[in-house]
């Protein structure tokens, strides 16, 4: 559950997220669009709580996880990684990296690994883990397209499992038409589009908007 009005965030005299009102019910996803710099990142760590608003209220169901837009490593291997602050669960964190195919790279030292590896086992170290909100920035955006899907099939089985509301920013088309009911793009920190997906993608209702879909990578 997300209920957000009037939200601004602001630094110096620069208004970066200017957004009146969001509302979500729990178990509804969201996708987040729009240009670099248009404020994605802001609205995420706004509802996350690791940003505060220079004005507005924010209310969200707890618990809320969080993956930032840069994936981290932690010390030690693939598997201490996602076991980190758990106590046992060894066997479902092995299912969790065999299911994003990091199966056979589970005692190796994390640091190792590839950006798309590193990726997937930072949402392996969310996924682990029970929430009502899951927020992720970018989740796909170092993964290439068969990592992506495993992504979003993890992503899936989640959701299922615990009836989370999701809310994810992305440039890639294809993860907003499959991981959300509801697309909000945003242009320079204001809402320019929200709807579904699919009808924002084959219907652009501006000039805008059809310029921003013809560039979105498909
Ligand atoms: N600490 C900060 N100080 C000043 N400007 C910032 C700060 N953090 C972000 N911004 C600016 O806010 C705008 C929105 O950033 P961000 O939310 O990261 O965009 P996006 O994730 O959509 O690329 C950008 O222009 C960025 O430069
Ligand atoms: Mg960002």
């Amino acid at each position: 559950m997300i209920e957000v009005y009037d939200l601004k965030k602001t630094y110096r005299d620069r208004t970066v997220l200017d957004l009146p009102a969001l509302s979500l019910r729990q178990g509804e996803t969201l996708a987040l669009a729009g240009a670099n710099g248009s404020g994605k990142t802001t609205l995420l760590r706004l509802l996350a709580g690791t940003l505060k608003p220079t004005a507005g209220t924010v209310k969200t169901a707890a618990p809320v996880l969080y993956l930032p837009q840069k994936s981290y490593a932690f010390r030690g291997t693939v598997l201490q990684n996602v076991l980190l602050g758990i106590n046992g669960r060894k066997q479902q964190a092995l299912d969790l990296l065999e299911q994003l195919e990091l199966r056979s790279l589970a005692g190796k030292k994390a640091s190792s690994l590839s950006g798309g590896e590193l990726q997937r086992l930072s949402v392996c170290r969310l996924l682990i883990r029970p929430c009502r909100l899951l927020l992720l920035d970018e989740p796909t955006s170092a993964c290439d397209p068969q990592s992506a899907a495993l992504v979003l099939q993890a992503l899936a089985a989640y959701r299922e499992k615990t009836g989370c509301t999701l809310v994810l920013s992305t440039h890639t088309p294809r993860v907003a038409l499959e991981a959300a009911e509801r697309l909000l793009i945003l242009r320079d920190g204001k809402p320019e589009a929200d709807g579904a997906p699919q009808t924002l993608l084959q219907s652009p209702g501006s000039d805008w908007m059809r310029a921003f879909v013809a560039g979105w990578r498909i």
